[in-house]
C-alpha cells in the first residue's frame, strides 16, 4: 500500500520506517532539511533502538523515500499526520499550529477517497474541527489513529502494537477509512493484536487519559515517596507490596526524580487546559497535583545534594549521570535528568554531566553545563555523585571501583535504580528517594 507520514520526527520517522518494514511503499514529509536529508540517506536523526536497521533497509528496498515537498505525497492512499504538539508557550494548553500547517499544506495534493489518518496527540474536538477542513478542501475522509510507542521500544511498539485504536467518521466515510486502515495494519490485526473502532472523541480521549492514567500512577508512588521520607518507611518495598495485587500491578510504580518527556507532562497540561475549556475543569483538577508532586521531585533531589553538603554547595563538583528523560533515548524534551543538572548548576556546584546518548542535544540547550562522554572522567574528583537517568551502564557501575575515583563517596540516586547495599558495602553513602 502507499502510505505518506507527515512529520518525521520521534513518532513519524518510526512509523514511516516501520510501515516500509512491514512491505508498505512510504513517503516521509518533514519541513525539516537536515532532518529529511539524513532520512533520506538511510540514517537515524535520534537515538531509537532498533531504527537505523530498518531505516537502512526501508531506503535499501526503494519502498521508503523522504522529502521536503508535500507534492509527493500524490499517490499514497493512506495520509498520517505525526506533527508535533507541543505545549503553548505561558500557557497549558496544547499548540495545535503545526497540525493546521501540515493539514492545509496536504489538502491541496489529496485525491478523492484517500485517508487522512492522524496520529498526533490533540485535544478532543480536534479531530470533528480538521475533518471539516479536509472535507471542505479535498474528497478525502479523515480517521484518528493515536500512537501509544514507548521512545526506546519505538521500533517493536509499532510494529507490534499492544492495541489499535480508529476513531472513525460516520456514514459512508466509515467503510472507506476503516478498510484502509485494516490494509495499513493488516500484518498486526493477523496476529490479533485488539482493535477498538471508534468516533473521533473517544479515540483522542483515549490517548490523552492514557497518559493521564500513567502520569498519574507514578506521581501515586512518588507522593507516597514523599510520606515515606518523613516516617523512614521504604517506598521501594511498599510498592513491591501493594504491586503484588494484580488490580493496582508493579509496572510504572518506580518512586523517583519523575517523569518527563514530550509526552505525558505536556499531555496532562493540555489536558486540563482542554477540559477548563469544556467547563469540566474539576473533573481532571488532580492532574495539577499529578503535575505539582512530580515536580517537587525534581527539587527533592536537589535539596539532597545541598543537604549533603550542609548548604554549602558553591564550588562543590557534582557528575551528573543522565540527561535523557529516560533510557534508551536520546530525548531532553522536559528531561528531570537535565533540569535537576541545571538547578544544580545555577546554585554554583561545578556541573559534570555524562549520558550515553543525550550530550549533543543537551549541549545545544544547556550549553552552561560541563559535559563528558566518559563516566570515569565525570565521576573523578566529585564530591557527589547523582544518577538521575537509569542508564544500564550507571545500574551496572562497580561501586567499588569507582570509590577510588571519587573526592567523596556519596551518590544519590534519584531513579532509586541502584542496589543500596553493594554501594554501602563498598563505603558509599547511598540515598535513595522515600527509601531510609
Ligand atoms: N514521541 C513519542 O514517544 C510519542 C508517542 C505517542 C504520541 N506522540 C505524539 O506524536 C506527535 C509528534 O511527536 P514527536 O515526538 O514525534 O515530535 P517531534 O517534534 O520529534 O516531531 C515532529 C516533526 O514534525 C515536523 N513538522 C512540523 N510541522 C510540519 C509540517 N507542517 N509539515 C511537515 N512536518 C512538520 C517537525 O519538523 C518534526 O520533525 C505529538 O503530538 C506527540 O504528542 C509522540
Amino acid at each position: 500500500m502507499k502510505l505518506s507520514v507527515i512529520g518525521c520526527g520521534y513518532l513519524g520517522a518510526v512509523h514511516a520506517a516501520a510501515m516500509a518494514e512491514l512491505g508498505h511503499e512510504v513517503v516521509g514529509i518533514d519541513v525539516d532539511p537536515n532532518k529529511v536529508a539524513t532520512l533520506a540517506a538511510g540514517e537515524a536523526p535520534f537515538f531509537e533502538p532498533g531504527l537505523p536497521e530498518i531505516l537502512a533497509s526501508g531506503i535499501a528496498s526503494g519502498r521508503l523515500s523522504f522529502s521536503t515537498d508535500m507534492a509527493d505525497v500524490v499517490g499514497a492512499k493512506v495520509h498520517f499526520v505525526a506533527v508535533g504538539t507541543p505545549q503553548r508557550k505561558g500557557e497549558n494548553a496544547a499548540d495545535l499550529t503545526y497540525v493546521d500547517a501540515a493539514i492545509d499544506s496536504l489538502i491541496p495534493y489529496l485525491s478523492d477517497g484517500d485517508l487522512v489518518a492522524g496520529k498526533s496527540t490533540v485535544p478532543v474536538g480536534t479531530a470533528a474541527r480538521l475533518a471539516e477542513k479536509v472535507a471542505a478542501g479535498s474528497g478525502a475522509h479523515l480517521a484518528w489513529n493515536p500512537e501509544f510507542l514507548r521512545e526506546g521500544f519505538a521500533v517493536e511498539d509499532t510494529i507490534s502494537p499492544d492495541r489499535l485504536v480508529y476513531g472513525l467518521p460516520g456514514g459512508d466515510a466509515f467503510e472507506v477509512a476503516k478498510s484502509a486502515l485494516d490494509e495499513v495494519y493488516e500484518v498486526a490485526l493477523s496476529r490479533d493484536t485488539p482493535l477498538v473502532v471508534t468516533d473521533y472523541a473517544t479515540a483522542e480521549l483515549v490517548k490523552v487519559s492514557a497518559n493521564a492514567f500513567l502520569a498519574t500512577k507514578i506521581s501515586f508512588i512518588n507522593a507516597m515517596a514523599e510520606i515515606a521520607e518523613t516516617t523512614g518507611a521504604d517506598v521501594t518495598q511498599l510498592a513491591d507490596a501493594i504491586g503484588f495485587d494484580a488490580r493496582i500491578g508493579r509496572r510504572f510504580l518506580n518512586a523517583g526524580v519523575g517523569f518527563g518527556g514530550g509526552c505525558l507532562p505536556k499531555d496532562i497540561r493540555a489536558f486540563t487546559a482542554r477540559a477548563e475549556e469544556l467547563g469540566r475543569g474539576e473533573s481532571v483538577a488532580f492532574l495539577k497535583e499529578v503535575d505539582s508532586i512530580n515536580l517537587r521531585r525534581r527539587q527533592k533531589v536537589v535539596d539532597l545534594v545541598v543537604e549533603s553538603f550542609d548548604g554549602q554547595i558553591f564550588g562543590k563538583k557534582v557528575a551528573v549521570l543522565g540527561l535523557a528523560f529516560k533510557p534508551d533515548s536520546d530525548d531532553i524534551r522536559d528531561s528531570p535528568a537535565l533540569d535537576v543538572a541545571a538547578r544544580l548548576k545555577g546554585l554554583g556546584a561545578e556541573v559534570i554531566a555524562t549520558d550515553p546518548e543525550a550530550i549533543a542535544n543537551a549541549k545545544r540547550t544547556h550549553p552552561q553545563l560541563d559535559f563528558t562522554t566518559d563516566i570515569d572522567e565525570a565521576l573523578t574528583g566529585a564530591d557527589a555523585v547523582v544518577v538521575v537517568t537509569e542508564w544500564k551502564v550507571f545500574r551496572e557501575l562497580d561501586p567499588a571501583r569507582v570509590a577510588g575515583l571519587v573526592a567523596r563517596p556519596y551518590v544519590i540516586d534519584g531513579r532509586n535504580c541502584l542496589v543500596p547495599s553493594d554501594w554501602r558495602d563498598a563505603g558509599w553513602t547511598y540515598q535513595g528517594l522515600g527509601r531510609p
